[in-house]
């Protein structure tokens, strides 16, 4: 009764920290990386609201990124193709992904 209690208070801790410590603000979608092995680079956060300051909704839904958080495929080598984030991301609409830019999308 009591293991099974404490499995639920860990359960929930686990989804309510990460939740409430991460760097991203109200707004902000913090990407959930599956593939495993880059713990070492925090996943990327895409502040929502500075680009739909910029861009119509129609530049990015749905001809470059599905309007569904976690549908998109995004990995550094589709951005360094010019796929997702790179259609822009790219030294020349935005910023590019150098190396000083990493915590620019990976905020520590
Ligand atoms: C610069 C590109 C860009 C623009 C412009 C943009 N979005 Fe998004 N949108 C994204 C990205 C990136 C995601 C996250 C996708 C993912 O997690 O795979 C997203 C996700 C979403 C989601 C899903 C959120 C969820 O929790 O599932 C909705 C809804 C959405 N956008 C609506 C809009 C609307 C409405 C506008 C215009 C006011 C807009 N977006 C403009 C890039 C953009
Ligand atoms: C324009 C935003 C942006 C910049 C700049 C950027 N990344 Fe990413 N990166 C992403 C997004 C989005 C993903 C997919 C979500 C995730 O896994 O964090 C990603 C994924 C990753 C991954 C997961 C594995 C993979 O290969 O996709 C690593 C590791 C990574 N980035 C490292 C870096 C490093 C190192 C830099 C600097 C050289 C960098 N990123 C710059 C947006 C960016
Ligand atoms: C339609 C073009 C476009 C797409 C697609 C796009 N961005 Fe951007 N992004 C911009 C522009 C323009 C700026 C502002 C100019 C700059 O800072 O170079 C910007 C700024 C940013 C910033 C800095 C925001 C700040 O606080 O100053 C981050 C972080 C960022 N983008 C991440 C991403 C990530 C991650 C993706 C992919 C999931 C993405 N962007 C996709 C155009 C885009």
């Amino acid at each position: 009764m009591m293991r099974a209690a404490l499995r639920f208070a860990i359960v929930v801790l686990a989804a309510i920290v990460p939740l409430r410590y991460s760097s991203a603000e109200v707004g902000d979608i913090a990407f959930v990386r599956k593939a495993a092995g880059t713990e070492d680079v925090p996943p990327a956060i895409f502040p929502h609201f500075v680009h739909r300051m910029q861009f119509k909704c129609h530049v990015c839904h749905d001809a470059i990124i599905v309007m569904k958080a976690g549908a998109n495929p995004i990995t550094m080598d589709a951005i360094q193709d010019g796929k997702y984030c790179g259609v822009c991301h790219n030294g020349k609409t935005a910023f590019q992904a150098t190396f000083e830019a990493c915590p620019r999308c990976h905020r520590p």
